[in-house]
């Protein structure tokens, strides 16, 4: 991808509450933007809109030059699944699965190989050897610490190397040493790999390395 644009984004919920106002945004290959803006200012509301997991009352998101807000659930899921990376505040990893299997997943749902499960392995397994995590690749989420999820996450997000990551609070349910650690690989990978992110949060230490942040008020950007 090169850019990805919200045109004009409003979202009202039902009951009459109004989340984001006609919010304009546009973010470019490598970027690293960070929202801003108190609780309930509609944070999450712009993520879940851009990375396609909820729709807008009005308004289009542009992925290059394609509208991809009225495309298929389908071809939203190959979206999601290819280009973009997700890391959610209290990580929504699946219980029922061991470290290495909720990292394989999304790798498993590109390709649903069977003859290939042992490679999907092998590359999980090498992402949790860069997160130092290998040793805890059996475990279960309910047996991981804050950080060690997050860490999960993380690889998780990263295991079919998306263009951009979209992280909700990434920093909002861990300690101060694991959120360094996050801040240094969102640094490290941005640098790397290209990796662009969109990121929602309450932590000023973000604005130390943003390429573009937003305020976010009431729905609007200020
Ligand atoms: N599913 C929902 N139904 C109704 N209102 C919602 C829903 N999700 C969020 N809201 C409301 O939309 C506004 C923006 O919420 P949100 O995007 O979660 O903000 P933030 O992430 O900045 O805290 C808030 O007033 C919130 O109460
Ligand atoms: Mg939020």
């Amino acid at each position: 991808m090169d850019k990805l644009i919200g045109r004009d984004i409003s979202k009202e919920y039902p009951g009459g509450i109004t989340a984001l106002k006609s919010v304009n945004i546009e973010i470019h290959k490598g970027d690293i933007v960070v929202v801003m803006g108190p609780s309930g200012s509609g944070k999450t509301t712009l993520i879940n809109i851009l990375g396609l997991l909820d729709t807008p009352t009005a308004g289009n998101v542009y992925l290059d030059d394609r509208e991809i807000t009225g495309l298929s659930e389908k071809e939203k899921c190959v979206i999601m699944n290819r280009t973009f990376g997700f890391i959610f505040q209290f990580f929504y990893l699946i219980p029922e699965l061991t470290a290495i299997e909720n990292v394989m997943l999304p790798l498993w749902i590109k390709e649903r190989s069977y003859r290939k499960v042992r490679d999907y392995y092998r590359r999980a397994e090498e992402l949790l050897v860069e997160f130092n995590l290998s040793k805890r690749k059996d475990a279960y989420p309910s047996q991981l610490s804050g950080g060690e999820m997050q860490k999960v996450a993380i690889c998780r997000s990263l295991i079919c190397s998306p263009e951009i990551i979209f992280a909700d609070e990434p920093t909002g349910s861990i300690d101060k040493e694991s959120s360094e650690m996050f801040f240094n690989f969102v640094q490290l990978l941005n640098k790397k790999k290209g990796i662009g992110f969109f990121i929602g949060t309450h932590n000023e230490k973000f604005l130390q390395f943003a390429t573009k942040v937003v305020y976010l008020n009431q729905g609007e950007i200020e």
